[in-house]
């Protein structure tokens, strides 16, 4: 639940003007009087692209997004990108993914899908230009666990001390498709996709285009650190992890029905907490709006 509801105006846009109750960090904000469904305004969509800018992850309550309505709003906020994992491509809609845990008869499988969800990461970072936003929402919802955690990596780099960000500077981070699935002890990629997403570098410590704020661009697709030793360079990512998923810069999504939620990754890392994947049917819907090359 969001602590506090004091309401902000955004700008100076009064037609549809829409209720934006934040966190007291300043961190998530969740969006009322909006309906995701119908014609969004002009003016209400700028509120709604100030606040995720500002805010860095937006909930939206009682939306009745389907598949289409889901990807039209999207895309409004940029062009949608495909997944390289091909098998989670909705069929009619390939640019949306589905990770869910039913069979064809509706059943549940047993088994949560794609693991590499359950850890920190942030979308995409091991393509050139990574994820900008990505928008999400769950047609079945857990009754227990499933919860979707966002840090912020915002203040997570804030919060380093000035000697240790300034160790950081400079530093590059190899983003590995294939070593990502092999952490997280998923099927392995495959030729196709390891041909589609070789390792790239970023920044350690990027800077958000929009806000000029320096953020910790980390995450489980995040292999090494560039011409380090390969254990230097995992014993200081998997530091830098421990220091930004501590509680105070962190969010816990619990899901309800008819939930959106939407984040930027350029600043936060997110991951899905556990649940029982055979007495919990767990479904989400996911899309993804390319993002720039990061610097
Ligand atoms: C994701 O990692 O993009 C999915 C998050 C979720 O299933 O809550």
């Amino acid at each position: 639940m969001l602590a506090s509801t004091g309401k902000q105006r955004l700008g100076e846009m009064t037609d549809g003007l829409i209720e934006i109750r934040a966190e007291a960090t300043g961190f998530v904000a969740e969006i009322g009087g909006v309906d995701l469904v119908g014609e969004l305004s002009e003016a209400d969509f700028e509120q709604i692209r100030a606040a995720i800018i500002r805010h860095k992850v937006l909930v939206f309550r009682d939306q009745r997004l389907d598949d289409n309505s889901h990807y039209a709003f999207a895309q409004r906020f940029g062009p949608l990108e495909g997944h390289v994992n091909r098998s989670t491509r909705l069929d009619a809609l390939p640019k949306l993914q589905v990770f869910g845990n039913l069979d064809a008869d509706g059943k549940t499988t047993g088994v949560h899908p794609e693991k590499g969800t359950l850890v920190w990461h942030t979308d995409k970072s091991y393509i050139a230009t990574p994820s900008l936003f990505t928008i999400l929402r769950s047609p079945f919802v857990a009754r227990t666990g499933g919860d979707t955690l966002f840090a912020d990596m915002a203040r997570a780099y804030e919060a380093l001390e000035p000697a240790a960000s300034a160790r950081l500077e400079g530093l590059r981070a190899v983003h590995d498709w294939k070593r990502s699935r092999e952490k997280s002890d998923e099927r392995p990629a495959t030729a196709d996709e390891i041909a589609a997403a070789p390792p790239v570098d970023h920044p350690l410590i990027r800077t958000h285009p929009e806000t000029d704020a320096r953020t910790i661009y980390i995450g489980n697709h995040a292999s090494h650190i560039l011409d380090w030793e390969i254990a230097a360079g995992e014993a200081l990512l998997a530091q830098l992890e421990a220091h930004a998923t501590q509680e105070n810069f962190i969010y816990r999504h619990r899901w309800r029905e008819n939930d959106v939620l939407m984040w930027d990754n350029r600043c936060t890392m997110h991951c899905v907490t556990a649940y029982d994947a055979a007495a919990e049917r767990r479904v989400v819907h996911r899309a993804v709006v390319q993002g720039d090359r990061p610097y």
